[in-house]
């Protein structure tokens, strides 16, 4: 069957590189996909699969019931761009000015359904079901929660779930595998110091919120090095500061807005922690009062180590050890972790980077792009991992 997958995927590249562009020239925000999920439930309902739409919006649920009944295997791909002007100069760019698919989710959407148009013309060899999630608004939006809120891991209920991101780190042709631990909890904090406006001739009828947030600055960097054991991952960014007005006013508050990044909830909560005791202990050495807001984002996303297994038996199979890599996590986030919360599975990328091509520049740049490559390669992939689970042996 080997060579007769590939031919099949073969075949459809010119349309699954069409498919790509008509997402990629009409890119929609998060829970406003309604153009791409209407494509996508079309495509679904062609293919001859029951189809649900509505989850989370705009959502879309495709469902291939297979001849008999044994496990259910989930596959999801995200929908949704982002608010940037495309600066690619190339025939299927962004036709909607200020919107962009700079994170490549046109692709995964075009995988996905390349996997549905395969397994629907071989439906009678497929036991156990396969369901498709499109789900919205996964760059910040939290569109996979909704989704799991909504029931989408039941009904059937799903046994594993698989997703895949393109990753422009990666020479297109090779699968990177996270064995547990992939991404980061993503949480987020506002911090104000409240002092006392006045001239700056008088400080000392003032209390200067800016002297202090000086030093809370370098005091806050000191939790990574000094709070956290060497040996766990964690990340303290602060990336706006605002206060003041002109160069002679000394102003009455300072805001300050960070993200904390980890990869366990012991680590989280500690920097959730510290970072209060850390403004606590500046604000009384200033005499100052503050305002503190922790804003719980995407949990830490973490495979099932026997799924990562399965993928990664699943693509050495089929195109080689040697293209197979094992990745270390990133500190960026992915709502897949919702998913991975409740049911086990894996969460992999897949390269799409092409240095010949120029297709070099990262997630959300103006110029990020795909080699298309990465489309049929993907649907491969995506097949032998669903075949393997299920045991299905159609390659
Ligand atoms: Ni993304």
């Amino acid at each position: 069957m080997e060579s007769s997958l590939r031919k099949k995927i073969e075949e459809m590249k010119d349309w699954l590189v069409e498919v790509r562009r008509a997402i990629h020239m009409q890119p929609e925000l998060g829970f406003e996909e309604i153009e791409t999920s209407r494509l996508v439930s079309e495509w679904l309902e062609r293919f001859g699969l029951h189809v649900k739409r509505g989850l989370a919006k705009t959502g879309v649920v495709g469902l291939l019931d297979g001849k008999e009944q044994s496990r259910t295997v989930a596959i999801r791909a995200d929908m949704d761009a982002l608010p940037i002007d495309e600066a690619n100069s190339v025939p299927y760019a962004s036709r909607v000015k200020g919107k962009m698919h700079a994170c490549g989710h046109d692709a995964h959407v075009a995988i996905l359904l390349g996997v549905a148009k395969f397994f629907s013309s071989m439906r009678d060899r497929v036991k156990g079901n396969i369901k498709w999630i499109f789900q919205p608004a996964e760059e910040g939006g939290g569109g996979g929660r909704v989704m799991v809120e909504e029931g989408v891991l039941e009904n059937p209920k799903v046994d594993a779930i698989f997703g895949a991101h393109v990753f422009p780190f990666l020479p297109v042709g090779k699968v990177g595998i996270y064995e547990r631990e992939g991404l980061a909890a993503t949480d987020r904090f506002t911090i104000k110091i409240i002092g006392k406006g006045g001239h700056a001739a008088t400080p000392h009828v003032s209390k200067d919120p800016i002297l202090a947030t000086g030093h809370l600055i370098t005091q806050i960097h000191s939790i990574v090095s000094r709070n956290v054991n060497p040996l766990e991952s964690a990340v303290v960014t602060i990336g706006k500061v605002s206060g003041g007005t002109a160069y002679n006013i000394i102003p009455d508050e300072v805001e300050l807005l960070g993200t904390v990044r980890s990869l366990n909830s012991q680590v989280r909560e500690t920097l959730k922690l510290r970072i209060e005791q850390v403004v606590q202990g500046i604000v009384q050495s200033y005499n100052m009062d503050y305002r503190f807001e922790f804003e719980y984002g995407y949990p830490v996303l973490i495979n099932d180590l026997e799924m990562s297994k399965l993928v990664a038996s699943a693509c050495g199979n089929g195109i080689g050890n040697e293209n197979v890599e094992i990745l270390k996590p990133s500190m960026g986030g992915e709502d897949f972790a919702y998913y991975l919360e409740k049911v086990p599975g894996s969460f992999f990328r897949l390269g799409c980077r092409n240095e010949e091509k120029g297709i070099v520049h990262p997630y959300h740049s103006s110029l990020f792009d795909i080699d298309e490559e990465v489309l049929p390669f993907g649907v491969e992939i995506f097949i032998r991992i669903i075949d393997q689970y299920l045991g299905l042996r159609i390659v």
